[in-house]
């Protein structure tokens, strides 16, 4: 790999204790060209703008497709990744449904590595505090035929960030119109069209006083799918509930591992579809005790009620919150705080 150093760091010009997420960027980032038939040699160059002939096949067609990723220092300024063969793996998964050609382990690995090694100055520790890594790749040929492109650009972009919400309560208004994904669609790829097409039904459900939407499935709007860019939990009774993956939804790392922690912990869950029949019957019982939604970004965001039918539904607050839970139990294993019994911290080695 080639590697270009910035001459000057941007940092002293970072204020760390008002981060926004995603807008600010590392001094360096991870590029790779996919010309003629093979991914070229990579590189890591100072973090800047990227030229574009203005028929580049992306801007056209939307054929790119990202991931998301978190680096975390712990209080020996070791720094970790968590389940990163997961984000490898399902960039491929996704570009292969969006026509992309796979990308090479070896170079995404050695790219992080490098990458955090010359930027890691930037993870600054304490729980809350990580470096968002956002890998993405598109088609970058020059002409507007609407076809596979035959050249493409693999980017690796870092910032750091602390919460992803500003704070307040989150409440989400179900989708009775709108659709996020179909069957036999890219909904379970990180595709930038199935967040690019979300942006105008969340800014209608904004205006009614809603920062997220939940999807439902497009055929009825009838089951619960996702909960904007996150999966999406449901605890009734003590059960704790998530949609099953399928071709409409997003594999998430956070929500399988959340999963794996409940039931370690002993917690009874159920993979399965859940209707908003079922939802809004068990609010009016009582036993709709949570919802939450789960990402890379969000960690696990609390949701404090959801709105339907022009009917705003708002959960009681609860002392023994799973959400808080297991929010904390992935967030000890993230932050090399406690054992990882699922081996899923992977150490960047930095020296
Ligand atoms: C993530 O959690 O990494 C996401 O994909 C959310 C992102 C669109 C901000």
């Amino acid at each position: 790999m080639n590697i270009i150093k910035a001459q000057k760091s941007k940092i002293s010009s970072v204020d760390f204790e008002n981060l926004k997420f995603g807008e600010i960027f590392t001094d360096h980032m991870f590029v790779c060209d996919f010309i003629d038939g093979k991914w070229n040699t990579p590189k890591i160059i100072p973090y800047q703008s990227i030229q574009m002939d203005p028929s580049s096949s992306v801007l056209h067609y939307g054929q790119a497709v990202f991931e998301g990723m978190k680096a975390y220092k712990d209080d020996e300024d070791c720094i970790w990744l968590f389940r990163p063969d997961q984000n490898y793996d399902r960039i491929n998964k996704s570009s292969k449904r969006l026509s992309i050609p796979e990308f090479p382990k070896e170079y995404f690995f050695e790219g992080l590595e490098e990458l955090l090694k010359l930027d890691k100055d930037w993870i600054r520790k304490g729980i809350g505090n990580s470096l968002y890594i956002r890998p993405f790749v598109f088609a970058s040929q020059a002409g507007v035929q609407a076809s596979a492109s035959n050249a493409y650009k693999f980017i690796i972009i870092c910032s750091p960030v602390a919460s992803y919400y500003s704070g307040g309560d989150v409440y989400v208004q179900v989708a009775e119109q709108y659709s996020r994904a179909a069957s036999g669609g890219v909904g379970y790829a990180k595709a930038a069209g199935n967040y690019a097409a979300q942006f105008y039904p969340t800014s209608l459900a904004l205006k009614e006083g809603y920062q997220q939407i939940i999807w439902t499935d497009a055929n009825k709007h009838e089951f619960l799918e996702e909960a904007g860019t996150m999966n999406i939990f449901f605890r009734i009774n003590d059960t704790l509930i998530t949609t099953p993956t399928s071709d409409r939804i997003l594999d998430g790392v956070t929500r399988k591992s959340i999963l794996k922690i409940a039931e370690y912990l002993g917690i009874k869950t159920e993979v399965r579809p859940l209707s908003i029949h079922e939802l809004i019957s068990s609010e009016k019982e009582g036993i709709l005790k949570e919802i939450f939604g789960a990402g890379t970004a969000v960690v696990v965001s609390p949701i404090k009620g959801f709105g339907y039918q022009n009917k705003k539904y708002i959960l009681e607050d609860i002392d023994d919150s799973f959400a808080s839970l297991l929010k904390e139990k992935i967030v000890n294993i993230q932050y090399n705080q406690v054992e990882d019994p699922f081996q899923w911290r992977y150490e960047v080695k930095t020296t």
